[in-house]
């Protein structure tokens, strides 16, 4: 569904960007643009760059940039539609697509009265955890390494030894019995309503926005069910959702997402001093949960339990990310520990000296199980895995690394293995491509041709370039003349912004947009003609070249005629100016 015409770019004007970006980075006024430190990469100079005329930012270092939807959804990793949301919620502006349909807006009442539910239950689980009620619980999490700073990050609580603390306070506090078992917080048995958890230690689940969704719930001794979770509801569905979401938001710059098994290792680990860890809620991976953990960071780790299951579990976990196209490692932890198991036994050190494996190597280590390589048996069934294996390896770096591996594992020659593997057949499946989520900087300066086409655009869109004094084709490159062709047709820069999707187009307009060239008086229109002189020079010289390469083996005839239209090139090429110097 689309916003209704208008609403957007209403939104977009009153959202202020030079305040909204201040919410996250001091900024300095500098002329008509504000400038600071840019926080999608480390500096200690200044080079981002917000424009409040046009309403977008762009950092000279690292090329970031784009309207205040744009810095949205980078800085609290949100797609479009949530961004739009979030500042639609801050600048007080009803959502038109939520006001429409009644069941929409019902079924949005009642989610919100469910996670405010959540976070009041939240807060009194809290609170107990410090009251006579909940000693065990603290007892308990204290028990496990963690300290009340780390209780106090994560939420953590005590739901109370009677039957009903819970149902009855927040009765008192005015709630509703039904919406009460609907948020999964109370269960109804023959007319009387207990608390769904009692005389656990509690853990939230808490999305990136920082809504309560439900609650994980720890035995505190040898009782079952071990964990307690609170069931999908309107509010939540664990297929969407992370444990530990909200602390993954405040990430900045991770290198990897490391994704745990157990809330215990995921408080462990940061309690540990770990950042960027995240769990599944008590399920097996999802595709909604791979690429909600993909907005993070440009790679994942899998680092569940060391046992069987958990290895098992890996690899459909690999399977999930591969097929999503996410790139993904595995940390495997020894001795069949867990995460926590392994921290609090060796230290963080121990634990960030652990080194990932690639998904191909961590498969082909797990073809192993079972065989016996000292057999000639288990090398030929073991062989004939990794090459299945290998196939699948697009890097040829890596495959070979794997293929050197397999040769001193097995025995087989080179020439056996990759046969084996097929790799001279072109049957192997397509590689795996993705775009890394954090793009690395262009360090490309343009010059001549290239240079007078951007200071071009640059005066097109700071609206130096008078009607009639230049026409799109001018430019040769393709995006330039694109670009062009749509100021040039009286288009605003930033509403063609809008239009682009991420690509070479919309970085170099954004390049231009951000870069205004220092123009005094009426010295524009000597710019353009100077520009206009280094592209006709520019294509004189290729266009000489390109006849006189034709030359030999012309007839006489055809080398008159290029001879007459290289000479009259040259004295054209003599009777322009010097051209644009930068
Ligand atoms: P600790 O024993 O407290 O260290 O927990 P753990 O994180 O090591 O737990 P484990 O590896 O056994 O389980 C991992 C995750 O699976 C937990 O965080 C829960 O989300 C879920 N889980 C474990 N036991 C149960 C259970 O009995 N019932 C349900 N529904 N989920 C469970
Ligand atoms: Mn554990």
């Amino acid at each position: 569904m689309r916003y209704p015409a208008g609403w957007l770019d209403d939104l977009r004007a009153r959202a202020d960007i030079v305040s909204i970006v201040s919410e996250y980075v001091p900024l300095k006024q500098k002329g008509r643009s504000f400038w600071g430190l840019c926080p999608f990469h480390g500096e200690k100079t200044a080079s981002f760059k917000v424009d409040p005329e046009r309403g977008f930012y762009y950092c000279f270092g690292c090329k970031a940039g784009g309207n205040v939807f744009d810095f949205i959804m980078a800085m609290e990793r949100m797609e479009f539609r949530e961004a739009v949301r979030y500042l639609a919620d801050k600048l007080h502006m009803p959502v038109p697509e939520e006001t429409d349909g009644a069941a929409d807006a019902q079924r949005r009442t009642l989610r919100e009265s469910i996670l405010r539910l959540n976070r009041e239950a939240a807060l009194l689980y809290h609170k107990l955890l410090y009251a006579p009620e909940g000693r065990h619980a603290l007892e308990y999490l204290h028990g496990r390494g963690l300290d009340d700073r780390v209780i106090r990050l994560f939420g953590l609580g005590a739901s109370g030894e009677q039957w009903d603390t819970l149902t009855r306070t927040l009765r008192e506090q005015g709630a509703d019995d039904a919406l009460l078992v609907q948020a999964g917080l109370t269960v109804r048995k023959q007319e009387r309503a207990f608390d769904m958890f009692r005389n656990r230690a509690m853990f939230p689940i808490i999305d990136a926005r920082g809504n309560v969704l439900g609650f994980g719930g720890r035995a505190l001794g040898d009782v079952q069910p071990k964990y307690l979770n609170t069931a999908d509801t309107p509010a939540f569905n664990k297929r969407w959702n992370v444990y530990a979401a909200n602390l993954l938001r405040k990430c900045r710059n991770l290198a990897r997402v490391l994704l745990v098994e157990g809330y215990m290792d995921v408080v462990s680990l940061v309690s540990c001093g770990v950042e960027g860890v995240a769990a599944t809620l008590g399920t097996s991976l999802t595709p909604e949960q791979a690429k909600l953990l993909s907005r993070y960071a440009p790679e994942i780790w899998v680092a569940y339990d060391g046992d069987a299951a958990g290895q098992n579990a890996i690899l459909r976990a690999l399977d999930i990310f591969e097929e999503a196209q996410i790139p993904v490692r595995v940390l495997v932890i020894p001795d069949g520990q867990d995460p926590d198991e392994f921290i609090r036994a060796q230290g963080k050190e121990a634990f960030e000296a652990l080194k990932p494996l690639s998904a191909a190597a961590y498969r082909m280590a797990r073809a192993k199980d079972g065989l016996d390589l000292s057999e000639e048996e288990g090398r030929t069934k073991y062989a004939m895995a990794c090459a299945a294996i290998l196939r699948g390896v697009k890097q040829p770096v890596e495959q070979e690394n794997l293929l050197k591996r397999l040769m001193v594992e097995t025995g087989y020659s080179r020439e056996v293995l990759v046969q084996q593997i097929g790799l001279s057949s072109a049957a192997r499946p397509a590689g795996r491509t993705r775009q890394a989520a954090v793009r690395p900087p262009e360090r490309f300066e343009p010059q001549g041709r290239l240079r007078a086409e951007r200071t071009l655009l640059e005066l097109l869109c700071f609206g130096f370039v008078p009607e009639g004094t230049l026409s799109a084709d001018t430019f040769s490159d393709e995006d330039h003349r694109f670009l062009a062709q749509e100021l040039l047709h009286g288009r605003k820069p930033e509403e063609l912004l809008l239009s682009l999707e991420d690509g070479p187009r919309r970085s170099l307009l954004l390049e231009a947009m951000a870069n205004e060239p220092k123009v005094v008086n009426d010295e524009a229109l000597r710019m353009i003609a100077e520009c206009v002189e280094t592209l006709r020079r520019d294509w004189i010289e290729k266009r000489i070249a390109s006849l006189q390469a034709n030359m030999s083996g012309a007839s006489s005839e055809e080398k008159d005629v290029a001879l007459r239209e290289i000479m009259k090139l040259t004295n054209e090429k003599k009777s322009l100016g010097p051209g644009r110097k930068e």
